[in-house]
């Protein structure tokens, strides 16, 4: 049975008992816990913990959940049942039916035949375990169902009991497991073996919150949820390796094809060799999941999200490499999942193109990287051979990493080919303190202090109504308090600390806008207000400097906007509307958002593009913008459900959920409409003008386009004004005729240095007839050898080296040249034929040379070349050469 058709039986069933068949929610949601939505319940969660009532009349869904899951990577092709993305098909009950129901429901999709809409397993094949003291759930399993009270096991809280691993929901599960026979392992059940017997379901009874803990079976349970719900979880992949008789996840219909593609680009064959059955399981399941991410946003880039594509992509072409492929294959991987996984996500077919960019664009700047980095490795590699090491040392393998991406398995292995080994601990002690400083770097900067659980307690009982789409100042009581990461009960002057309003009229940071800023007040208490961040989606935390007073939790305040900075903030925000529209206008449709930013005054634009934008473009986009800036049209905003807003043709950046209310900003119609949350101006005209900086390349394939707007934009143009009549003024020159005279300038400048050039190389040449008077006989050798003035570099000592050499003709002659250039001490040598047919080797006479000065050199017998660092050497060094040709 196809995946797809496995996806359509499932909706199908859950359908028939009246579920509400609820689509995908994008893999990223805005939850500060998640990189990526990782299991079905995730978009439901407000559901299950009573904050928001479900939007279904039946008060149950189900749907088929994208997930990624990227913790177990290097599992990935080892096991057979372990995938980045995978797709988790579940039904959820808020507060409706419960353990029986789950257990009924999913015990009819696995058993009843195909004909009559079912799986067909075979129920004597069907294990299950239950929570150590769920008696009831044991109890359904063997008086409802009928199970074999042997086919039934008791496990513990670590693998029976399911939460998020974060507060939250949670409850005890009960899960299913499929007998896969003798040859997967031993006999037992899934508590003896669990990749004999497959997972397949999990039923989770929702009934408990979580509190804080750490892992999956130490934390404590905080008490009942308001109902009694279910989450469960089918893994569609595992089902479809059972269904389809394959051994392992990885050969399914959906990921098979990128292996057979990987055959053919690579000539190696699949099923030959373990290690490289874990390379073509690698290129399938990465291949997948990174496709699935860029479809919904993210790109390939160095830190979150971004670093894990990044990743994926690399391990796709290095194993591609590994196995033999000697050309390109991103495009034929993408193209061959994006075949298989179109029908059920029609959406790829409109995406194709954009997936495919990215993908390309990243493996050619791996490419490049993997040039560069191979060289630096040969260096690093051939000081420590040179040292008579064998290791190579971690600080090596780090550089190789941090300049070049290099992976580090990748530097193992060229290791392993050179004969050496890597101080790999090293390495990991690096990594770690790189990663503690970025963590720690990325988490201070947005909330002071790196514990986002402090947070969690008011993300779920008390968020922040924002009021500031109408309102600068609001009357709101402090709800929170935070000093140097501890929640606290008053501030007094001088403390930096987070404050957390019951309401609050400051914009916080998100979608690119930066937060307001402002102040609190109360009596003669003033807070400035520093900056605003959103944690989740409806926690306001403002960052206050205490200037005067003092204040304590249930304070009543007035919190204000700085009305100036909310004004300009507003010109931007709507200026990056309006840019991006005219960038769509100009370039079209394929240059996709990646990112924006935008503070008062300014504001920057990325977007995938793979080529430079020509200076015509620009001044087009520029020009397009501040037309609609002179059109004065009315900004509306409408809100609206998701699919509504698509259906108006709204541009959505992803990680809007299902049943969301979105808000849609249209400026001018058609020209611009885009879901947004920011603060806008109420008319195009009053964003004043818009000044682009100009533009360039964050990263592979994202360009950036950088502008100011308001009264910034008038006095970067005033300033640029002045700076251009300044330089008309110097040189004396109307200022259209500024580039012309300056080209004009250069040209003449290029031309008296190369008559410069000349002049130096004819002085220097003069010096080579001296030279050759210097010459003394050695053994019927002509010998120059002359320290030139300290100065003279070391392509000066060539040429004339060569000129002289030149001069002396057919005679046996050696030129010895050296000066002191600064610390270093450069030094030629260069030998006629006749010289070098007697044996003399100017290889060898610089190595000679280069004890005397503590360098080192080499090169032919008839030229070669050295530095050294020991310039009262020389002496002893020309003392040397004439030693050797004197032995000749
Ligand atoms: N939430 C459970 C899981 O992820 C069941 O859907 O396994």
């Amino acid at each position: 049975m196809q995946t797809h058709e496995i996806r359509e039986r499932f909706t199908n069933h859950f359908v028939k008992a009246g579920h509400v068949a609820v689509p995908s929610a994008s893999l990223i949601l805005d939850d500060p816990n998640l990189l990526f939505v990782n299991a079905g319940m995730v978009p439901f969660k407000p559901y299950f913990l009573g904050q928001q009532n479900p939007p279904f009349e039946s008060g149950t869904a189900t749907s088929i959940q994208k997930c990624v899951r990227t913790l177990d990577i290097e599992e990935v092709g080892i096991t057979t049942r372990h995938n980045t993305f995978f797709q988790m098909a579940g039904n959820f009950s808020f507060g409706q039916y419960f353990k029986e129901g789950a257990i009924k429901h999913a015990w009819a999709l696995l058993t009843n035949s195909v004909d009559e809409g079912g799986y067909g397993f075979d129920p004597e094949k069907l294990w299950v375990t239950v929570y150590l003291d769920d008696d009831e759930a044991a109890e359904i399993w063997e008086k409802e169902i009928g199970l074999p009270a042997d086919r039934i096991q008791r496990l513990g809280m670590a693998d029976n009991y399911w939460s998020m691993g974060v507060p939250g929901p949670c409850g005890p599960c009960s899960e299913i497991y499929y007998d896969r026979g003798p040859a997967y392992g031993k006999e037992g059940g899934p508590i003896a073996d669990d990749s004999r017997y497959l997972e397949i379901w999990n039923l989770v009874f929702m009934q408990n919150e979580r509190g804080e803990g750490i892992g999956k079976d130490n934390f404590e349970i905080l008490g009942p949820l308001p109902k009694k719900n279910i989450d469960t979880g089918m893994g569609v992949e595992r089902v479809a390796c059972l269904l389809q008789g394959v051994d392992n996840v990885y050969e399914t219909d959906l990921l098979r094809p990128v292996i057979d593609a990987a055959q053919k680009l690579s000539g190696s064959e699949y099923g030959k060799d373990k290690d490289s059955d874990i390379r073509f399981r690698v290129i399938a399941d990465h291949s997948r999941t990174a496709m699935m991410l860029i479809l919904d946003g993210v790109t390939p880039g160095n830190e979150g999200r971004g670093y894990i594509l990044r990743r994926l992509l690399r391990r796709i072409i290095r194993s591609a490499r590994l196995l033999g492929a000697q050309s390109k294959t991103m495009d034929v991987f993408m193209n061959t999942i994006m075949d298989t996984m179109t029908p059920s996500y029609p959406e790829i077919a409109d995406n194709r193109e954009r997936i495919l960019r990215v993908a390309i664009t990243e493996e050619n700047a791996f490419l490049k990287t993997l040039e560069s980095g191979t060289q630096l490795f040969e260096e690093a590699a051939a000081k420590v051979k040179a040292s008579g090491a064998s290791t190579l040392v971690g600080k090596d393998a780090f550089a190789l990493h941090d300049t070049y991406g290099f992976p580090i398995d990748l530097t193992l292995e060229m290791a392993a080919e050179a004969g050496l080994s890597v101080d790999t601990e090293g390495f990991d002690t690096l990594m770690a303190q790189q990663r503690a400083r970025a963590k720690a770097d990325s988490r201070a900067k947005k909330h002071g202090h790196t514990d986002l659980s402090i947070y969690r307690e008011w993300v779920d009982n008390n968020p922040t109504e924002f009021v500031g789409y109408d309102n600068l100042e609001a009357e709101s009581t402090i709800v929170g308090l935070i000093l140097d990461g501890e929640k606290v009960n008053e501030v007094h002057a001088g403390q930096q600390v987070e404050v957390i309003l019951d309401a609050s009229p400051l914009y916080a940071e998100s979608g690119g806008q930066i937060g307001d800023r402002g102040e609190i007040l109360v009596g003669d208490t003033v807070l400035k207000i520093n900056d605003v961040q959103k944690i989740g989606k409806k926690l306001w935390v403002h960052r206050a400097t205490v200037e005067t007073g003092g204040l304590g939790l249930g304070d009543t305040v007035t919190a204000q906007v700085d009305k100036a900075w909310r004004h300009a903030a507003r010109q931007a925000h709507s200026g990056t509307h309006l840019i991006h529209a005219a960038l769509r206008e100009v370039l079209g449709p394929t240059a996709v958002q990646a990112g924006s930013m935008n503070k008062p005054g300014y504001l920057r634009f990325d977007f995938n593009y793979t080529e430079a934008l020509t200076p015509d473009q620009l001044k087009q986009i520029e020009e397009v913008t501040n037309q609609a800036v002179d059109a004065d049209w009315a900004v509306n905003t409408i809100e609206t459900s998701l699919d509504e807003a698509k259906a108006m043709g709204a541009l959505a950046l992803f990680g809007e959920n299902y049943g969301d209310l979105v808000r849609v900003v249209e400026i001018g119609g058609p020209f611009s409409m885009e879901l947004c949350g920011g603060t806008h101006v109420a008319h195009s005209s009053q964003i004043g003008p818009v000044a682009v900086l100009g533009e360039s390349s964050v990263g592979s394939g994202v360009r950036r386009i950088e502008a100011y707007s308001g009264l910034d934009s008038f006095r970067y143009l005033s300033k640029e004004r002045a700076v251009m009549s300044g330089i008309a003024t110097a040189l004396k020159a109307p200022s259209e005729e500024v580039p012309d005279r300056i080209a004009a300038l250069s040209q003449k400048l290029k031309e008296a240095e190369k008559k410069i050039e000349d002049l130096r190389q004819a002085q220097l040449m003069a010096q080579s007839g001296d030279l050759i008077h210097a010459a003394h006989d050695i053994n019927g050798v002509r010998v120059v050898s002359v320290r030139l003035p300290d100065g003279t570099s070391a392509g000066d000592l060539r040429t004339l080296a060569l000129d002289v050499k030149n001069k002396l003709g057919e005679n046996a002659g050696v030129v010895v040249l050296a000066s002191a250039e600064g610390a270093k001490v450069p030094f030629v040598v260069a030998a006629t034929k006749a010289a070098v047919a007697k044996g003399i080797k100017s290889g060898d006479l610089v190595k000679a040379m280069g004890e005397y000065v503590d360098g080192r050199g080499g090169g032919k017998p008839d030229m070669a070349q050295g530095s050294g660092s020991r310039a009262e050497g020389l002496d002893a060094a020309f003392g040397a050469v004439a030693t050797v040709v004197s032995q000749i």
